[in-house]
């Protein structure tokens, strides 16, 4: 199969090839926004907002403009702020951290394990102190964190469980959607996202009813009654068109998240290389594969063995968050997560994406097991 024809080249994610296919049915819902004029917050993100709570299983969502304001809202909804710490994982994308250090607060990394690449659930312990205001569970990858040990170790401490289920959306924790397992569950409708909107966008789930009415004030100059001002408030509605591309997409994500299941299943079973390292699956979580990680001990080696042969990896992510510039002050060492570290130097991303054919999979695997 090595010799299949190829024309062009295989990316990690080609966006493309699924606006394509809705393309006809989200410029219709475009001009119906346009139409409406509903271009901030309004019905198209209202009705959005009922299917993707009826799709979390959870009694609210709100829609906001991105992953990262989801993130700065349930930080500020929770009451946390200057003083306090929120431990995070180190191994995520920046904005878990962002929403903690946006809201005051201080973020405390933690290391994934060595084979799910998850917060390891047994480092937390000995960083919880009076200031710990809660845990952010990430759902990397698309994969559910170990949730029942994040929510016992949060029960006993009396501290807050959120869930960054920004890659995640869809997938299944012990058979049930994740968004609902939190106080407050974040999301991210990046355009690159299993779910994502044509534009920047994201949103909150919760059950919690005070929670959900903040979150409106909060996104919205923090007014329910127009230009009477509670608190110091945001804009950070979501748009109406990014909400109705969303509202076309919401119903094929079911077959997109299925298809990335078919997809990473034949990669597991086909790569069968012995340098390469994949994330271990575990029987309660059911992962949607929002990208396919695996771990090599010379990733530039492989990565130009890959292109060459006209595929193209990811890499998430190149440094670990508690080795960023960004947070230097927090004065993390190297040596301080060491399974982070590893993962950042050694990662690489493989295709993913529902659109890509069966010929295309198995052409990535036979490269990679050639390697
Ligand atoms: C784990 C994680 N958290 C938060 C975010 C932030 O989402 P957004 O890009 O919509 O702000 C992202 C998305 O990039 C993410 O992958």
């Amino acid at each position: 199969m090595n010799d299949i024809q190829l024309h062009e080249k295989i990316l990690c994610l080609d966006l493309k090839k699924q606006l394509q296919q809705v393309k006809g049915e989200v410029f219709e819902a475009f001009e119906k926004v346009y139409d409406k004029a509903a271009f901030s917050g309004g019905s198209f993100v209202e009705d959005f907002e009922k299917s993707f709570a009826n799709f979390c299983q959870t009694k609210y969502a709100v829609g906001v403009n991105s992953g990262t304001s989801a993130l700065h809202l349930a930080m500020l909804a929770l009451g946390i702020g200057q003083g306090d710490e929120v431990i995070i994982p180190a191994n995520t994308f920046i904005a878990t951290a962002w929403g903690v250090s946006y809201s005051g607060a201080t973020p405390l990394f933690v290391d994934c394990t060595d084979d799910t690449w998850q917060i390891d659930v047994n480092r937390i312990k000995e960083k919880i102190t009076e200031k710990t205001k809660a845990i952010i569970g990430v759902h990397l990858y698309g994969q559910p964190c170990d949730i029942d040990s994040l929510k016992e170790i949060c029960e006993q401490h009396k501290i807050h469980f959120v869930e960054d289920a920004a890659q995640a959306q869809g997938a299944l924790y012990k058979g049930i959607p994740v968004g609902s397992f939190g106080s407050i569950a974040c999301f991210s409708f990046y355009p690159g996202k299993n779910l994502g909107a044509c534009g920047e966008a994201g949103g909150i789930t919760t059950n919690n009813e005070l929670f959900y009415k903040h979150f409106f004030n909060l996104r919205n100059h923090g007014s329910m009654v127009r230009y009477y001002h509670d608190e110091l408030g945001f804009n950070m509605r979501m748009g109406g068109l990014e909400a109705a591309s969303l509202n076309v997409k919401l119903k094929y994500l079911p077959a997109w998240n299925n298809r990335r299941r078919e997809i990473a299943n034949r990669y597991q079973h086909g790569i069968i290389n012995s340098k390469i390292k994949m994330q271990l699956q575990l029987a309660w979580s059911d992962s949607i594969y929002h990208l396919f990680v695996i771990t090599t001990e010379d990733r530039d080696e492989l990565t130009s063995y890959l292109n060459e042969r006209k595929i193209c990896p990811g890499l998430h992510y190149p440094v670990p968050c508690h080795l960023q510039k960004a947070y230097s002050h927090l004065q993390y060492q190297v040596g301080d997560c060491p399974n982070s570290e590893y993962l950042s130097n050694h990662c690489l991303s493989l295709p993913m994406y529902a659109e890509l054919t069966d010929e295309e999979v198995d052409y990535v695997i036979d490269v990679i097991n050639d390697y």
